[in-house]
């Protein structure tokens, strides 16, 4: 039986120290100084960059936090053994993708990297551990990790299972972390799985209100994770796809937005119109959901939530589609700057960027890009576009500056919300623009006005160029109304 007491001095590890495992741990290990946080990975290189000054991702208030607690009571290393053996309380946080080849190809999560670490675990451990899901995983996961640990342990070693599932957003991980809407504890309701969960919930407890410390059942938690982020999506594509209406009628998708999300039932969040949405989990949750629900032959609901990531990949090609039409149907050899390539504002991710898709379509037509973002590095860029590249059609290149990237281009295309890019001198841009000037903007962010009276030919996303009704819209009306 695990022993709980009051106040444990824990030795925590966590297996994967990516984007969840160090920023999730460096925030435990500074709220609780007590425990003794190790962060291990098999990526020698990764493990490298968080002893050093240069940290592998670019989160706010990150740094501030590892340097406080690195040495101290957060350490990273690549020895997995070593920090499992020692380990009360093992965080798995290693990536879960779609899996690219075999059955579910396309859908299905890849539990390779999960089963590989709780092997690891289970042939080290010595003596009985909790082990906690961070990963995002289909459900009923943790009843193979249950499965795995059993048959593998050594005498009198026990493994309980437990979800705890993560919410962060990257740009405002450190915020969330500190200041989370809730935290999930999933547990079987056993007497060892309660004790555990109780064990994690004094470790959060330290920062957050006990009211916000959720315990549910196993299945809920890892169910809750990919219902949360699969309804996130869903809003996004739902405003995206009101989007294409407002275009084709001259409203404007941000006014509809507000006023729908003044009705307290809907709510203001995630109504923001855009080129698409990106990120390593929107996708891939939704797939392994569409995959779940096809395994348990519900096809209509599997269909249901397929469509959130089509109408996705349909508004990431509707932007390119609308840039090349103002362009005459002719960007070969013409210069596009493009601004943002990061998935969001505050992130050097580029993980499913919709820039990936909108500049691949740019470059099958032959356009010459330019390309600048505030944080994502050129080799990453280098490397998304790598494929598109390699059919020899258009060019790619990195700039220091928004400037730079606009010298004689036909367009300047925003891709990412940054607000550097609010701020720029659009006059300054126009002038050193080829003409006419085209201002596609997929992200909202300009003030229309502005950028119009400067002079450019400005496309926003859920806007239509006219207000007035487009003479497609107004055939569409006449039909309609002989018809009546
Ligand atoms: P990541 O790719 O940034 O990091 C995963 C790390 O795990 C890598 O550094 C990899 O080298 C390491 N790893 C893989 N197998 C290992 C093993 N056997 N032993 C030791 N290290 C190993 O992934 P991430 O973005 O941190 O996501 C991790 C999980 O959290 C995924 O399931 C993801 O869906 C979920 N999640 C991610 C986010 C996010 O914003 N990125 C948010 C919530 C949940
Ligand atoms: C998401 C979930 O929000 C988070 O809870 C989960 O843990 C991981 O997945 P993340 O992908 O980091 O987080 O960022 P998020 O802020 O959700 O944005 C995802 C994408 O949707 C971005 O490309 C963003 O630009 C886009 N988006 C978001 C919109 O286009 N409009 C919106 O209104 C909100």
């Amino acid at each position: 039986m695990l022993r709980v007491d009051r106040e444990p001095s824990l030795n925590i590890a966590c297996v994967g120290a990516g984007y969840v495992g160090g920023p999730t741990c460096a925030v435990i290990a500074h709220k609780c100084a007590h425990h003794r946080v190790t962060v291990v990975d098999i990526s020698e290189e990764r493990i490298a960059a968080w002893n050093s000054d240069e940290l592998p991702i670019y989160e706010a208030g990150l740094s501030d936090i590892v340097k406080e607690c690195k040495g101290r009571n957060l350490f990273f290393s690549t020895d997995v053994d070593g920090a499992i053996n020692e380990a009360d309380i093992i965080f798995l946080a290693v990536n879960t993708p779609t899996k690219a080849n075999g059955v579910g190809a396309g859908f299905a999560s890849d539990l390779t990297y999960l089963e590989a670490a709780v092997r690891r675990v289970v042939k080290v451990a010595r003596r009985s551990k909790i082990l906690v899901e961070k990963s995002t995983v289909p459900c009923r996961t943790a009843e193979s990790i249950a499965q795995v640990a059993a048959a593998n342990a050594r005498p009198g070693v026990h493994f309980q299972v437990l979800s705890n599932p993560e919410f962060l957003a990257e740009g405002t991980a450190i915020h969330d972390l500190l200041h989370p809407d809730r935290i999930l504890i999933g547990c079987m309701p056993t007497e060892d799985g309660l004790k555990a969960q109780e064990l994690l919930t004094n470790i959060y407890a330290k920062w957050i209100p006990r009211k916000k410390i959720i315990g549910m059942h196993l299945w809920s938690s890892e169910l809750a994770k990919l219902a949360a982020n699969a309804l996130l999506a869903q809003r996004v594509s739902s405003i995206n796809a009101i989007s294409a209406i407002c275009e084709a009628v001259g409203a404007d998708v941000g006014e509809v937005a507000t006023a729908c999300g003044q009705d307290s039932r809907i709510g203001p969040h995630f109504l923001t119109a855009s080129v698409g949405f990106g990120g390593s989990c929107f996708r891939k949750d939704i797939l392994n959901l569409v995959y779940l629900s096809n395994a348990l032959k519900l096809p209509q609901v599997a269909k249901y939530w397929e469509q959130v990531n089509l109408m996705n990949e349909y508004q990431q090609h509707r932007f390119s589609k609308r840039i090349l039409a103002a362009l005459f149907n002719t960007i070969s050899d013409k210069h596009i700057a493009v601004l943002g390539f990061a998935f969001k504002k505050g992130t050097s991710d580029s993980r499913e960027s919709p820039a990936i898709n909108v500049v691949s379509d740019l470059l099958s037509e032959g356009a010459n890009i330019r390309i600048h973002d505030c944080k994502v590095p050129s080799k990453q860029i280098f490397r998304d576009l790598a494929c598109s590249l390699a059919n020899g059609r258009g060019s790619v290149e990195v700039c220091e500056t928004p400037y730079q990237a606009a010298m004689n281009a036909h367009a300047l295309v925003i891709l990412t919300d940054w607000a550097d890019y609010q701020t720029l001198d659009y006059k300054a841009i126009y002038c050193s623009m080829s003409k006419p000037a085209y201002l596609f903007d997929g992200r909202s962010i300009v003030d229309e006005q502005e950028v119009r009276q400067i002079g450019f030919d400005v496309h926003i996303i859920g806007r239509a160029r006219e207000r007035s009704l487009p003479r497609l819209y107004q055939n569409v009306l006449a039909d309609s109304r002989a018809v009546v």
